[in-house]
């Protein structure tokens, strides 16, 4: 069986999924249950018996430790984390802990169990480390995608802790021989993502019919990954990925966020009409980001020659998916949107505006 960390939430949960509908691998996911993890993402497992949750903390060691010893798993697919870097602005402590500190246990435990292994199970575990393009920094328009053998400049608390978190990893295979594998992809969007990150967010404002808070000039720059093209270069890495190697995982769509945001309100315009207007009449430029990045772009041209990947959608098709996939998901979205939830966006939004809208502003 594999160990997945963090598939409660929205690219964990996509991955299990995703992984139980191919093979029948049992999975043991677990997970601390944030305001971030789901368990209504795995709904549709909830009686699959080849699925194995488990609520606890990548920091608890101890609790990993008895987890590797009874279940044995060939592989550990890390997502865990805290992953919003408004979130890490507003308060960093947190991504630090998890990030770095949870990685650093989970590595501990990782290496404990599988220094106990022989033979064929030795040498066939895999750590693989998921991670984001973001600990390359940023971009300007015209220099060339982040690859491999980009320096790392990471801009953001978020970012600086899965910086850390790849070189403890780097250094586990280097010092211990660990077989790590590790994957820095682009922003990915789709199904179950959290509707405080851009795309989520944009589509369920619109639909409520609240504003659509645009972040500066909103022409940052994004390259956005469709979450099962993701799941599948997750997949491949873990099959035939070379030990010690990075792989960088993108979608070859880089956007600015102005134009995500109208193809957005231009679908929702053809799949649920509004009485009077468009959906771009809601938006509206709030106050930039502190120390926002302005363009990230993933060279995937290693993944694709060294392991055959590349993503199967582009972003008109993962879109319209994503955009379908929350308008037949109201009750999700619904249960999301509470608790927690309303506190953020009163902690992020409220009073955040530069009052033009998108009219004044273009
Ligand atoms: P997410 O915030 O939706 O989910 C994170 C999950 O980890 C949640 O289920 C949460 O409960 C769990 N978790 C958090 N702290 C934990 C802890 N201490 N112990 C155990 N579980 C804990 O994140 P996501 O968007 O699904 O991202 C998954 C991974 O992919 C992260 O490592 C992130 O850095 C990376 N990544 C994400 C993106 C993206 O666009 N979302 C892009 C590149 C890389
Ligand atoms: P986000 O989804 O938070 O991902 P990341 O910061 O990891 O790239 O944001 C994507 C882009 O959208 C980023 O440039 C910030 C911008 N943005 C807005 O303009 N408004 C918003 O309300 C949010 C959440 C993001």
């Amino acid at each position: 069986m594999i160990f997945v960390t963090g598939g409660a939430g929205f690219i964990g949960a996509n991955f299990v999924l995703d992984w139980l509908a191919q093979n029948d691998e049992p999975v043991i996911n677990y997970d601390k249950l944030t305001y971030a993890g789901n368990l209504n993402n795995l709904a549709s497992i909830k009686q699959d018996a080849r699925h194995i949750f488990v609520q606890g903390d990548i920091l608890d060691t101890d609790k990993l430790n008895q987890l590797f010893a009874q279940h044995k798993p060939r592989a550990i697919v890390h997502f865990a984390a805290e992953s919003h870097v408004d979130r890490s602005i507003h308060g960093p402590a947190a991504f630090v802990n998890t990030n770095v500190n949870g990685t650093f246990s989970l590595l501990e435990a990782a290496r404990a169990y599988w220094q106990g292994l022989t033979g064929d199970e030795r040498s066939n575990f895999r750590f693989l480390h998921v991670s984001t393009d973001e600990v390359y920094g940023t971009l300007s328009t015209d220099d060339p995608p982040f690859s491999e053998t980009t320096a790392y400049a990471p801009n953001s608390p978020y970012s600086a802790s899965k910086a850390a978190s790849d070189h403890l990893v780097r250094s586990y295979h280097h010092t211990y021989g660990l077989p790590v594998l590790t994957t820095n992809c682009s922003n990915n969007y789709g199904p179950y993502h959290f509707p405080e990150k851009l795309i989520p967010l944009m589509i369920t404002n619109a639909r409520a019919g609240k504003d659509l808070p645009v972040y500066g000039d909103g022409q940052q720059v994004r390259d956005w990954l469709y979450v099962s093209d993701h799941c599948t270069a997750i997949r491949r890495v873990l099959e035939a990925g070379k030990p010690g190697e990075t792989y960088n995982v993108g979608g070859w769509n880089e956007k600015t966020n102005l134009s995500v945001v109208h193809t957005l309100c231009d679908l929702l315009d053809q799949l649920q009409p509004k009485a009077n207007g468009s959906y771009r009449d809601q938006i509206k430029y709030v106050t930039d980001r502190p120390g926002h990045d302005r363009r990230y772009a993933i060279d995937a041209r290693k993944i694709e020659k060294e392991l055959g990947w590349k993503p199967a959608e582009t972003f008109e098709t993962g879109l319209r998916k994503t955009v379908a996939w929350y308008l037949a998901n109201d009750e999700w979205v619904a249960q999301v949107q509470s608790g927690d939830y309303l506190k953020w966006v009163d902690l992020q939004y409220s009073g955040n505006s530069s009052n033009k809208n998108a009219q004044e502003q273009a």
